[in-house]
């Protein structure tokens, strides 16, 4: 999925208040998953080749820059719809999915990774659902991505969770903690993510390897798309293998009606909810 983060503010307000007291101004700043860098630079695009086709009166040949110019203004255009729905305005879908997450793990006492934290959304949110729990949320936090280890404690703070959430940079093909050891694994889209796991399904071994017996996990990611998983068989052989047993393997669009642009392919028409447990 070509989507990331933002930096603009787009947390749910309910998230926001949670805490007690914190104000609008105090709103934690989660962004989408749309990077912005991304959005300017095809829309920098769009506006170039108009531009270039603006200049027929020196050749007509200038006119077949209005080819790509209505490429990359539809794709600005996906882009920017993505924005919007993920965002607080448009119904905001990014906080809706991590609510669902946060719900399918359960109010489960213990101890919950989420593997790719990004801005810590769904960190807060799963510790939000579950006051019992400690919530460690690690991501890589490299270039190209638009979030921060700091925001995402920021973000804890503001949501009133700073003494039960943390935040380490670790990357998700190489998780540096024990086996066994962690009670709920989450994760949403982001093992499609891991380039330094020359398998994608690896950086699911690696998430299922810490999990603790009779710990939950819950995962959202783009388990059908070819582009980036061989098989979602081969993903089932993957918890299988790791000696878990998969509860739950749905369409994330059928458990949350997704409204266009995000129920697309491109966006995350191949997003898929798998959930279960380690016996
Ligand atoms: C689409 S974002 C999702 C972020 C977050 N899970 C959410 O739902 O808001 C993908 C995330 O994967 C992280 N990521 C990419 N490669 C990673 C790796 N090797 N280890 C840990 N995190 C990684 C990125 O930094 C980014 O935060």
């Amino acid at each position: 999925m070509n989507m990331t983060n933002g930096p603009s503010p787009s947390a749910s307000g309910a998230s926001g208040s949670r805490g007690g007291s914190a104000s609008k101004t105090e709103r934690p700043r989660y962004g989408t998953w749309v990077r912005m860098r991304r959005v300017r630079l095809v829309a920098l695009a769009t506006v170039a080749c108009f531009a270039g086709s603006a200049l027929t009166f020196v050749s007509p040949w200038f006119r077949l820059f209005l080819l790509p110019g209505v490429l990359f203004g539809y794709i600005t255009l996906i882009l920017l719809l993505s924005v919007y729905r993920l965002g607080r305005c448009g119904g905001d879908y990014q906080q809706r999915i991590h609510r669902f997450i946060a719900e399918e793990a359960g109010p489960r006492p213990g101890e919950v990774l989420d593997v790719g934290c990004g801005s810590g959304s769904l960190a807060i949110a799963v510790a939000q659902a579950a006051p019992e729990c400690t919530v460690v949320g690690v991501d890589l936090w490299d270039e190209n991505w638009e979030y921060s280890q700091e925001q995402c404690r920021e973000n804890a703070r503001r949501s009133g969770v700073a003494d039960r959430v943390t935040f380490q940079q670790q990357s998700a093909a190489a998780l540096a903690f024990s086996d066994a050891s962690i009670d709920t694994v989450v994760s949403c889209m982001t093992f499609h993510e891991v380039r330094d796991a020359p398998d994608r399904a690896d950086a699911v071994a690696q998430a299922l390897r810490v999990l603790r017996p009779g710990g939950r996990f819950v995962f959202v990611d783009v388990f059908t798309d070819s582009a980036y998983y061989s098989s979602p068989e081969h993903v089932r052989e993957v918890v299988a293998r790791a000696g878990c047993s998969i509860t739950q393997e749905s369409s994330l669009r059928e458990l949350l009606p997704l409204p266009y642009p995000l129920r697309h392919s491109k966006v995350l028409g191949h997003a898929t909810v798998l959930a279960g447990r380690c016996p």
